[in-house]
């Protein structure tokens, strides 16, 4: 009879062989007809199911809230940069990409993970901050911010936090998260929970809440699919500075001696 030529690429996650193409098995003209939002499609696509309508809003909110921060970051500035050279829209998102790691807008996955292990051993906040500093010797990823504060509060966090406290149906790891953040804020003001270390702790919560395994969370993190939304929300506001750099025919950028010292 007939032998199945053994495939090298195994996909779960989506369809193009009918006439519809399908995410997730859920027919794209499905997905139109009934306005489903982007965190719906990002439910299908990504964690392969339909993610209940908070955490559809939530998903939204984390993209439009990290889409950007103005030109002076690191993946702003590299795009703007690299637009400047005269590179192309690729090369140029692909520069400012290049910049989110674990110390700008890379932290959310490993903010999840830490927290999560923090709080599901049973460590105390303070235990939790001490095995960051004596045992993994490294900055707890979702704290810390250059320029906000306990003075100068990031309004995205608070938004984030609001939106959770109201929608979600439990929130342990962001309140575990804040008692964590009134220590390290005790010690200096600008360890706050930063939109990083928010996003990744309160999509804790959404895992929790909607019942995700803990195999499931583990892949998650693992992934990185929660760095993931923060590439993608701040990828619409990369392409808007090289749009912006572009539409102005800025010059070759190079930086001015007086920023520099010759040591
Ligand atoms: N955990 C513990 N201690 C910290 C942390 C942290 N997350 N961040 C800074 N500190 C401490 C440092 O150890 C240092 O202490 P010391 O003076 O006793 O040596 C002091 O605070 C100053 O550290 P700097 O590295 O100079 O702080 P800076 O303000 O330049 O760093 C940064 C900002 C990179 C965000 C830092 O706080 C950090 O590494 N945080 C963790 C990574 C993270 O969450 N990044 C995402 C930021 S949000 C975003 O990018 C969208
Ligand atoms: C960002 O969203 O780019 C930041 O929070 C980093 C910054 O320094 O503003």
């Amino acid at each position: 009879g007939l032998v199945r030529r053994p495939t090298d690429v195994v996909v779960t996650i989506s369809d193009d062989r009918g006439d519809v193409p399908t995410y997730n098995k859920k027919g794209l003209d499905a997905i139109i007809k009934e306005n489903q939002s982007l965190g719906y499609v990002i439910g299908m696509l990504w964690f392969k199911r339909e993610l209940p309508e908070y955490a559809q809003k939530y998903v939204e909110m984390v993209i439009k809230l990290t889409a950007d921060h103005g030109p002076a970051v690191s993946g702003a500035h590299n795009a703007i940069i690299t637009a400047r050279a005269g590179k192309d829209l690729m090369s140029s998102l692909a520069s400012g990409i290049l910049t989110i790691g674990p110390r700008f807008g890379g932290a959310i996955s490993d903010g999840a993970k830490y927290f999560r292990m923090a709080k599901d051993s049973g460590k105390t906040p303070s235990e939790f901050i001490n095995y960051m500093k004596r045992v993994e010797k490294k900055n707890i990823p979702g704290i810390g911010h250059r320029i906000k504060s306990v003075q100068n509060p990031d309004v995205r966090v608070v938004l984030l936090k609001e939106f959770v406290i109201k929608n979600f149906p439990k929130h342990p790891y962001l309140d575990y998260a804040l008692e964590v953040e009134k220590l390290t804020t005790s010690k200096r003001n600008n360890l706050i929970l930063n939109v990083d270390g928010c996003i990744g702790i309160c999509f804790l919560d959404l895992l929790e809440n909607a019942d995700f395994s803990p195999e499931e969370k583990q892949d998650i993190i693992d992934s990185e699919a929660l760095n993931g939304l923060f590439v993608l929300g701040r990828s619409i506001g990369m392409m808007g500075h090289i749009f912006d750099q572009k539409r102005q025919r800025a010059r070759l950028y190079r930086q001015p001696w007086d920023e520099i010292l010759y040591d």
